[in-house]
């Protein structure tokens, strides 16, 4: 082969993952040893599969460069990434919970990736922290996946460690057989709160455990609903008529104390028990906690660390918006209360009278002092406006540098070259 082993990487769900230096350029991937029985070889649907995954590329989606069939084994050749999200939330997470600036930045980019799987007809199926790789800029893409599909959701790991069953929808634990994009957004909802808490929020022991977790938070829903849900073939009816324990409703702002109101809201959508009232990653990519903004003063990522990247949400747009519309208001604000100076200082219809008034509000000092407190008041307000957004504007800015500062401190990332990375060819992890 044309790879050599540097180090092993991890143990998974059905091979082994080494980082891997290319002989002839020494360029550094990521190599995934799939095992082969002996007997049956690689299924040919599996092979078709990873194939199609080299054609889904995005900047949110682990890059697979090339797959290496022998006969004992299959080696899928990946982009490299410098950990994996739950490595990542252990080490720099505080107790494993990571900053709101973090979380919303993974949080965005992890929808992403989602929104172009859907877009593309693809199911992840696996989405978990595991299977999410974070590189040293700060980008988060989603990893492992078109096995299963190839191979379906498997029960057990290579290890024999059981697959974490935590982010699976309640609706596949109770037998979906119709597997929808919605089970990918559960998935991204278990994971939102766990960045946020640092702790997984549904730890289920096995399928029947699992469900019963995530109804005691979100509650149980009524039969209705599990009716309604088993006719549209989302749930095995036989579960549909199981009874189930009535667990009310948690809300998630007991459950999350420290998430702001649009965090739990965006949550709330993702975690809908029934699979047709989930938001769709298109749809949460414009929620407004992406194009609202986080309150200043609240820690950040800590210096020297890999940072989130300065990504493109779609707030500086609305923030756009938000200064056009600022400036409407002020000029409507200046124009009203030129429009009364003038009405007051005479020459205009009165509104009241009907009648050229210039005369009797020349006349009218009480008027004419009204007018002019009234522009004076819009001035000051235009003027306060104005100022405290050039604060928030410099806030912005000096926090923009501090992140760009912690992630200069890494070294300086370039694009990727493809087929192959050029950047990590000669630094080491
Ligand atoms: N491209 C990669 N770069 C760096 N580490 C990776 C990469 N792909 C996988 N890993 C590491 O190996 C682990 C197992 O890989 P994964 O693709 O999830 O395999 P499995 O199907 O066996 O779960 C991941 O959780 C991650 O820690
Ligand atoms: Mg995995």
């Amino acid at each position: 082969m044309n790879y050599v082993q540097v180090e092993k990487l991890g143990e998974g769900t059905y091979a082994t993952v080494y980082k891997g230096r290319s002989r002839a350029t020494n360029e550094i991937v990521a190599l995934k040893e799939i095992h082969l029985d002996a007997e049956e070889g690689t299924p040919s649907t599996a092979i078709r599969e990873i194939s199609l995954m080299k054609e889904l590329k995005h900047v949110n989606i682990v890059r697979l460069y090339d797959v290496i069939h022998t006969e004992t084994k299959l080696v899928l050749i990946f982009e490299y990434c410098d950990r994996d999200l739950k490595k990542y939330m252990d080490l720099n997470g505080d107790r494993g919970a990571l900053d709101p600036v973090t979380v919303r930045s993974f949080m965005y980019q992890l929808l992403k990736g989602t929104a172009f799987c859907h877009e593309n007809r693809v199911l992840h199926r696996d989405l978990k922290p595991q299977n999410l790789l974070i590189n040293r800029k700060g980008e988060l893409k989603l990893g492992d996946f078109g096995l299963a599909r190839a191979f379906g959701v498997p029960v057990n790991t290579f290890s024999n460690e059981v697959v974490t069953l935590w982010y699976r929808a309640p609706d596949v634990l109770m037998g979906s057989r119709t597997y929808s994009t919605s089970i990918d957004i559960w998935s991204c909802g278990c994971i939102f709160a766990e960045m946020i808490s640092g702790v997984p929020i549904f730890r289920g022991r096995d399928n029947q455990d699992q469900l019963l977790h995530i109804m005691r938070i979100v509650g149980t829903p009524d039969e209705r609903t599990l009716r309604k849900i088993a006719t549209e073939g989302q749930i095995d009816p036989a579960n549909a008529n199981k009874q189930y324990p009535r667990y009310p409703k948690i809300p998630f702002s007991q459950v999350l104390p420290k998430a702001s109101p649009q965090a739990l809201d965006l949550l709330e959508r993702l975690l809908q028990f029934d699979p047709s009232k989930r938001i769709t990653a298109a749809e949460a990519l414009s929620h407004p906690y992406f194009t609202g903004s986080i309150p200043f003063g609240l820690p950040g990522p800590v210096p020297g660390s890999m940072g989130p990247p300065a990504y493109n949400y779609p707030h500086p747009h609305s923030h756009q918006q938000q200064q056009m519309q600022h400036q409407q208001q002020q000029q409507q604000a200046q124009a009203q209360a030129h429009a009364a100076y003038v009405q007051a200082q005479g020459g205009m219809m009165h509104p009241q009278h009907g009648q050229t008034s210039a005369f009797a509000a020349q006349q009218d000092p009480v008027r004419l002092a009204q007018a002019q407190q009234a522009q004076a008041q819009a001035q000051a307000q235009a003027q306060a406006q104005a100022q405290a957004q050039a604060h928030a504007q410099a806030q912005a800015m000096a926090m923009a540098q501090a992140q760009a500062q912690a992630q200069g401190q890494g070294q300086p990332m370039m694009g990727y070259a493809p087929p192959y990375p050029q950047q990590y060819a000669t630094g080491g992890r």
